[in-house]
């Protein structure tokens, strides 16, 4: 195989492919698929990636057919290299295809001096578990994934304290990207900005400001039908994650978006529960290389995500 970076004109083959590979993996399985609808929905891998890193995918093409085998996006930032949707065609499974594209990512990374790699595993996946695992990632921190099913004139739920959650604007970014660095050890000003600009029309930001007029939390959603989440976003405390989540919930009446809650928050998944939410799976925070336990709470998604 041959290793290149994404162009333009590879947009609808890596589409067809990533919807295909994570479709078939989960179907192998019994397991439902995850994305619904025409192939083409998951150009929304490319396109926002190429809206914020243009050409930051590494491509894997068969020498003797041309066609692509597998992709894998990664997104430089401030702190690290965050690795976005690893994926394989299904004809090309346990030959080696993921382990070359994370290898290219790691030589990348490492010879550009970031400090580390970061990604959402599922931890329902051994086969990316295993890939990452043997390839120096450690699991630090564990996520359930719920999804809740926001009625048409939504929760219907008072929410202490979503008075002080508003729209993000440009000025906020500044202290997004402090916060973000407290809390997380990491820091994004592009993705704040593609989310507060929303170029292509389906992401949303919100900050939780408090009396003093500082930013204590925000939280994106993403309202794609191939991506109906929400995050990503960090906050202080269970209090202005609740009146976030609740906040970008309501953005998205008659849907059921897809969120990743810490499992070591009880407080925050109870409530949670409270709303009707039900789990649909498990992810970890993959990280290799420097680390430093989160000082508040993460909420991370899989388009920008940074686990
Ligand atoms: C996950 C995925 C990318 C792996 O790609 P792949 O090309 O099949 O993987 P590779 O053939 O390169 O093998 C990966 C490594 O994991 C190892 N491995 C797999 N299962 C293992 C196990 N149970 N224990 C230990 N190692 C294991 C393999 O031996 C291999 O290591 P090696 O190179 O040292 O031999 C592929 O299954 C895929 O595209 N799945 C669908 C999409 C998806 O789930 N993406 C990940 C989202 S988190």
């Amino acid at each position: 195989m041959r290793l290149r970076s994404i162009t333009t004109d590879d947009r609808f083959e890596v589409a067809d492919l990533i919807h295909a590979s994570v479709n078939a993996w989960y179907q192998l399985r019994g397991l439902p698929r995850i994305f619904n609808g025409d192939p083409s929905l998951t150009t929304i891998f490319q396109d926002v990636y190429h809206a914020i890193s243009p050409g930051c995918a590494m491509i894997a093409q068969s020498d003797t057919t041309g066609r692509i085998m597998g992709v894998c996006f990664y997104h430089p930032r401030q702190t690290h290299v965050g690795l976005g949707i690893m994926s394989v065609h299904p004809n090309y499974f346990r030959q080696g295809v993921g382990r070359a594209l994370l290898q290219a990512v790691i030589d990348y990374a490492d010879s550009n001096g970031y400090p580390s790699i970061r990604l959402t595993q599922s931890a329902l996946n051994l086969d990316s578990f295993s890939l990452y695992n043997t390839a120096g990632f450690v699991p630090r921190c564990a996520y359930q994934d719920q999804f809740i099913s926001v009625p048409a004139q939504g929760l219907n739920v008072q929410i202490p304290g979503i008075d002080r959650v508003r729209d993000a604007r440009l000025e906020d970014i500044p202290s997004l990207t402090a916060l973000e660095l407290e809390l997380s050890g990491v820091s994004r000003a592009e993705d704040y900005r593609f989310c507060i600009e929303n170029p292509l029309g389906f992401m949303s930001l919100s900050v939780f400001e408090n009396p003093a007029g500082e930013i204590d939390g925000f939280l994106g959603s993403s309202a794609h039908p191939a991506s109906n989440l929400l995050g990503p976003g960090v906050c202080r405390t269970d209090e202005i994650a609740i009146a976030l989540i609740g906040r970008e919930l309501d953005r998205h009446r008659g849907r059921s978006p897809v969120f990743l809650v810490p499992v070591d928050r009880p407080g925050l998944v109870r409530q949670m529960y409270a709303w009707g939410a039900k789990n649909c799976e498990l992810h970890f925070c993959q990280v290799r290389g420097a680390f430093e336990p989160f000082k508040g709470i993460n909420l991370p998604t899989f388009v920008l995500e940074t686990a």
